[in-house]
């Protein structure tokens, strides 16, 4: 592989991994609030994210290429409300969907095509991120200020598990 592909691809399981940064400290920012249910969606999401970088860590260990990790930055802690932090959280979906994006046009520029068709479960993956960060986001703002429905919605959103992908399935 190209040096500059294996260096885009660790510096995005670095990002990945603070992708699950910010969504932990959300968790514990909801917890905080008394919401568990919300707390265990952004647990669950957390999962995935740092299920996002071993699936890059594997491939390039797969591509017989040099795995490099780096310090983790440290993620905001409190937000304004938890509408406040779902917002936050597609804004930041949308970061990671430009990011992939351009390592897709990294690889195909460098006709790297096994790297590009990899991409592809992100690009796909993305899709679905922004549409259930997003969806908890507008189900919020719909609420507004009323607790009995705050309450129904964190007991809906506290039903969400990660379940690791089996192998193939990915
Ligand atoms: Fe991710
Ligand atoms: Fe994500």
């Amino acid at each position: 592989m190209d040096a500059k592909m294996v260096e885009a691809i660790n510096d995005q399981i670095n990002f990945e991994l603070y992708s699950g940064y910010i969504y932990y400290s959300m968790g514990t920012y909801l917890s905080d609030l008394g919401l568990s249910g919300m707390t265990q969606w952004m647990i669950a999401q957390t999962q995935e994210e740092m299920f996002h970088a071993h699936k890059m860590l594997m491939f390039l260990c797969e591509r017989g290429e040099r795995v490099e990790l780096k310090a983790i930055d440290g993620p905001a802690t409190s937000w304004e409300s938890p509408l406040a932090a779902f917002e936050n959280a597609l804004e930041h979906e949308k970061i990671v969907t430009g990011r992939i994006n351009d390592l897709v046009d990294m690889a195909l520029e460098l006709k790297d095509h096994a790297t590009a068709n990899f991409l592809q479960w992100y690009v796909a993956e993305q899709v679905e991120e922004e549409a259930s960060v997003g969806g908890a986001a507008d189900n919020l703002r719909l609420i507004g200020e009323s607790g009995n429905a705050l309450f129904m919605l964190d007991k809906e959103m506290g039903a969400r598990v990660f379940t690791m992908p089996a192998a193939g399935e990915e």
